[in-house]
């Protein structure tokens, strides 16, 4: 294995693989890029990228541009080419909300498979406790199987392969912290690098890739990593679920929310970050690692209600939209109501698990009709909601509306000439989900305005 200057393969063209090949590229190594799907690798390998994801497309045109990054179907020939592997492919919630981990056993049934010489797996994929050594476990079924020669290896002229005598293959975890949006940024300087290894070898060779990005390396094994993971972001996810209850006691008593985050946030202890209230967390991460972390959980007969509130909570927040939003007009029939923001958050199209699809889900069933706007996410939403009816700014959508609600905190939405939007609605009602407007302000153009934990 070649750990002076290693050819990278990237399992997964998602948020993590996309960022990963691609900084990785930019770092100067040579980075092959698989995906299984045929349409969105034929896309990338044209330099169109399936996300909107503010400064990859340029650094993947660029570095594709400069021989580094390839785009390729053949994960095959990939596994055999790379020195390093980095497993990236999606972990998504089964209906139940666990996880299903079926795309990262495939990954490595096929290293198996296909794996040459000595190489070095790096699990990027949010994954469940022990999955760093199963996948270790598999890997050396496929290589056990082809020593016994039932194996499915091929070379490229596809004669049979021989296992090499030197096919050592350590399996390590490297949890990725990025956030959507902001990507690259999150990817380059992150609060920290964690690697689970079984070896000192092995965190030597993601320290070296790792070198030009300036945080502290933090080595444990591979189960803390993987675990650190859950536990981060539910200790973020419930720092949300927290601060939007207390939004509630605050709505009750005559608070602020935003003042009494603020005061607290200056504990340094506690510390300002994912204190902000709203209509709740969305997104593929939170939702989905907060439910898995709880299954795993019960699985192990281990009742843990503190992550089970942290979903409960966020529920209750997304369902209270509508809530509210009746107890300001009485009835929905037949209101129509402009729904500012679809994506989970601002600066991306993902909605997955975004409050936008309860909140207009809910608005439905009572019979109201939902005029949207987003500037990314219109597209994505409408297949799941054909129904809705999209409109080209934000102005378009509160013409006549008895009704808006502000979901995403899009920096357009925080521009918009609000006495003009004042003018175009036909009832002047607003709720603001992402309280970027200032209460006084609203009222005094003559808004019946309304936010979340302020009164
Ligand atoms: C998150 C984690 O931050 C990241 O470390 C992990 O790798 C993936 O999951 P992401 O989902 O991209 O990242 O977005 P993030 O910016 O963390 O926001 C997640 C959700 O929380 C959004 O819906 C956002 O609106 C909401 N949020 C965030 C709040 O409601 N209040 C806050 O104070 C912060």
């Amino acid at each position: 294995m070649d750990t002076e200057n290693p050819t990278i393969c990237v399992i997964g063209s998602g948020y993590v693989g996309l960022t990963v090949g691609a900084v990785m590229a930019d770092f100067g190594y040579t980075v092959v890029s698989v995906d299984s799907d045929e349409a969105k690798t034929a896309h990338l390998q044209r330099g169109t990228l399936p996300i909107f994801e503010p400064g990859l497309d340029e650094l993947i045109q660029k570095n594709a541009a400069q021989g580094r990054l390839a785009f390729t179907t053949d994960i095959q020939g990939a596994i055999r080419r790379a020195d390093i592997i980095f497993i990236a492919v999606g972990t998504p919630s089964t209906p139940e909300g666990r996880v299903d981990t079926g795309a990262v056993e495939a990954v490595a049934r096929s290293i198996g498979q296909y794996v040459n010489g000595p190489k070095l797996v790096v699990i990027k994929s949010t994954v469940p406790t022990g999955t760093t050594e199963r996948v270790t476990r598999a890997i050396a079924e496929e290589l056990a199987r082809r020593r016994e020669g039932g194996g499915h290896a091929t070379t490229e002229d596809n004669a049979p392969s021989a296992v090499p005598a030197d096919c050592d293959v350590e399996v390590a975890s490297c949890p990725e912290f990025l956030r959507e949006s902001t990507a690259l940024q999150d990817f380059l300087h992150p609060s920290r690098v964690v690697v689970g290894v079984n070896s000192p070898r092995a965190a030597e060779v993601i320290r070296r890739l790792y070198a030009k990005v300036n945080a502290p390396f933090f080595v444990t094994t591979p189960i803390n990593a993987e675990l650190i993971k859950y536990t981060s972001n539910a200790m973020l996810a419930l720092k949300i679920s927290f601060i939007n209850e207390i939004a509630s006691f605050c709505e009750l008593v005559g608070a602020d929310v935003q003042e009494v985050a603020r005061g607290v946030a200056l504990d340094h202890r506690i510390g300002p970050s994912y204190l902000l209230a709203g209509v709740g967390f969305g997104g593929s991460c939170f939702p989905k690692d907060t439910r898995a972390l709880d299954w795993a959980a019960q699985d192990l007969g281990l009742e843990m209600p503190i992550v089970q509130a942290i979903t409960e909570v966020n529920e209750r927040q997304k369902r209270g939209v509508v809530h509210k939003l009746r107890g300001l007009l009485g009835t929905l029939a037949g209101t129509r109501v402009a729904v500012l923001g679809l994506s989970y958050k601002p600066n991306t199209d993902d909605i997955r698990d975004a409050p936008s699809l309860t909140v207009v889900r809910d608005l439905l069933a009572e019979s109201a009709s939902v005029v949207a706007y987003d500037p990314q996410a219109m597209r994505h939403f409408r297949q799941v909601f054909p129904q809705t009816t999209f409109t080209a700014d934000p102005y378009e959508a509160v013409e006549e509306a008895g009704a808006a609600v502000l979901l995403t905190e899009w920096q357009e939405f925080r521009d918009l000439d609000m006495a003009r939007v004042r003018r175009l609605m036909r009832r002047p009602v607003f709720l603001d989900g992402r309280n970027i407007f200032d209460p006084a302000a609203m009222r005094a153009l003559g808004f019946q305005y309304a936010s979340i934990g302020r009164v």
